[in-house]
């Protein structure tokens, strides 16, 4: 195969990975949340083809407070105005709860920090975020500096930051300091850029420093990264009085995974937004990771109860569509449409206990745990089987089906849906259903009947009325009603009837309730199935056979008489 000029591998270089023969982090599990932070309303937003507008912003603002965070970047006041007026605006107008922290993100430059500051007069606490590039690429081809610069400007930005909070002491500060393109860089040269910044900072246990260690540009498989970060906590002066944060990007598709490595590695916090926006392919997903700790039995500390609002209010903000398929909150994670899925969705959710522990095939968690219902957990196309149909006729329409009869119904809807091309709505099954089997435009309705039960047999003496409206008086007997009925059926019109299955169940209850009929028989040979709902059994049952027979008339099947 020709490989075009254009798209050519040997253009690219393999990651450097770390030689760390004595990791320990593949042994480790993560066993409880890690202190989170939101960075919708400042990586997300300066990821927006529109910014978000102040209006949005307050309305994704309010909606991380529900969800939990207590940590929230709020922007970068410095750089941009929008940014400081709701800066402003959260602090003037009392918005931020006792618990929560904004964050606010500057360069390590005196003229942005100073203007940073000012933003947050009033504010009660605050965690302020300086950074600098490492990379060798940043270095070199970005700023022109060898590392002893790029140790200086970091080493200025933490001094910057000590020296202005001592000027407000009226709000609790916490310094936050990210090696950006942390990933990137060599790890001894990171590890030796942030102790600088700890030697200026001192924290201490009470008072610790947020070191926050990006995979600015995702460019290693995820364990690469856990390698980086173990190397880290390792290395690091004073690590009982640095708290670990990672703030990683998806641009291979694994932030989410390198995040929860991380985790396994040491790390305490993490950066990330909701549902995954940011820049390029987005910062890491804060509710993947999160229903991750969710569906495994830990507490996330985040509510992701309300998903539809949490997908409508991202997206409304963002101007982003969430995926049907994002995972956990997507419209469609929950749903199947393959028969051999429905079917075994169907049988474990009848069995599933509501106090036992979760364990039903293909649903990793209880989709009512996020406020989505059983409704839409199956639904049905030409991929569909008969648990599929059978599923929505029994929740939505109480019908309890026996298999023979779920086979038949099925049989027609599969036949719609591969026809049309198209998913089959619960509304659409329901009326093939009716027009197939509870319905018949010619051939003969029961207008009365009556039975004589003598010596272990019944007789049935019925009156039918045919379209035309002309009566015929059948008379028939049996072992039971039913055979009586279909004798006398065959007596009156000619036809062979022998009844292959028969069902029947009440549907609703009290006085309301009705009795439901399923009836398969076998007409000159060949089967029909007719259902009947009536308030008495073997009326159901009558009509229900009643139904066969006008099927059978409307397939122009000969009678004799
Ligand atoms: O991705 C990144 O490196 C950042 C830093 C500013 C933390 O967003
Ligand atoms: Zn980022």
């Amino acid at each position: 195969m020709n490989t075009p000029a254009s798209f050519n591998h040997k253009k690219y270089r393999r990651s450097p990975v770390i030689n760390k023969p004595d990791r320990r982090w593949p042994s480790q599990v993560i066993a409880q949340a890690p202190i989170w932070c939101a960075v919708d309303l400042r990586d997300g937003n300066q990821a927006l083809i529109e910014p978000m507008t102040v209006a949005q912003k307050q309305k994704l603002w309010k909606l991380l407070v529900k969800v939990g965070f207590k940590q929230i970047e709020i922007g970068f006041p410095s750089a941009s105005q929008p940014d400081y007026d709701f800066c402003r605006w959260l602090i003037e107008e009392n918005q931020i709860p006792d618990d929560v922290s904004i964050q606010v993100l500057v360069q390590a430059r005196e003229e942005l920090i100073a203007r940073t500051f000012e933003a947050l007069q009033g504010a009660k606490q605050a965690i302020v975020h300086v950074y600098n590039s490492t990379s060798p690429v940043q270095r070199d081809k970005v700023f022109g500096l060898e590392k002893t610069g790029i140790v200086d400007i970091a080493r200025r930005g933490a001094e910057l930051l000590r020296d202005y909070a001592a000027r407000y002491p009226e709000c609790k500060f916490t310094f936050e300091y990210s090696p950006e393109s942390f990933s990137s860089t060599e790890i001894d040269f990171a590890i030796e850029v942030c102790n600088e910044v700890i030697e200026v900072w001192q924290p201490t246990p009470e008072n610790k420093a947020i070191f926050n260690l990006p995979a600015t540009v995702e460019c290693a498989t995820p364990n690469v990264f856990a390698d980086q970060i173990e190397t880290f906590c390792d290395g690091i002066n004073r690590r009982d009085s640095i708290i670990v944060s990672v703030h990683t990007h998806n641009d291979r598709g694994s932030a989410v995974a390198a995040g929860e490595l991380a985790l396994m590695a040491g790390a305490d916090r993490v950066e990330g937004t909701l549902m995954g926006n940011g820049e390029r392919t987005g910062n890491m997903d804060v509710v993947t990771m999160g229903m991750n700790l969710y569906s495994q039995g830990i507490d996330p500390e985040l509510d992701f109860a309300n998903a539809d609002e949490i997908v409508r209010v991202v997206s409304e903000c963002t101007q982003i569509e969430v995926h049907p398929r994002h995972p956990w909150l997507g419209e469609l994670v929950y749903t199947a449409f393959s028969g051999s899925h429905q079917d075994a969705i169907r049988k474990c959710l009848a069995k599933q206990g509501e106090e036992e522990a979760w364990d039903v095939a293909y649903l990793p968690i209880d989709p009512r745990d996020i406020g989505r219902d059983y409704q839409s957990v199956i639904r049905v196309n030409s991929q569909s089987g008969k648990g599929g149909v059978a599923y929505i006729l029994e929740q939505e329409f109480g019908l309890a089906m026996p298999r023979w009869m779920q086979i038949e119904a099925s049989r027609k809807v599969q036949a719609h849906a591969e026809q049309a091309a198209s998913e089959v709505s619960s509304k659409q099954i329901w009326e093939i259903v009716k027009e197939a089997f509870m319905t018949s435009e010619t051939g003969f309705q029961l207008t009365a009947y009556s039975l004589d039960r003598s010596n272990d047999h019944e007789a049935v003496h019925a009156t039918l009325k045919n379209d035309k409206g002309e009566y015929k008086t059948i008379q028939g007997q049996g072992d039971g009603a039913l055979s009586a009925f279909c004798h006398g059926i065959e007596a009156s019109l000619g036809y062979t009837i022998e009844i292959v299955h028969y069902d029947q169940h009440a549907i609703g209850s009290g006085t309301d309730a009705q009795a439901i009929a399923y009836v398969q028989v076998k007409i000159n040979g060949e089967r029909f199935c007719g259902i009947s709902r009536n308030q008495d059994v073997l009326s159901a049952n009558l009509n229900a056979i009643l139904i066969c027979v006008n099927q059978a008339i409307g397939e122009g099947l000969q009678m004799s008489a």
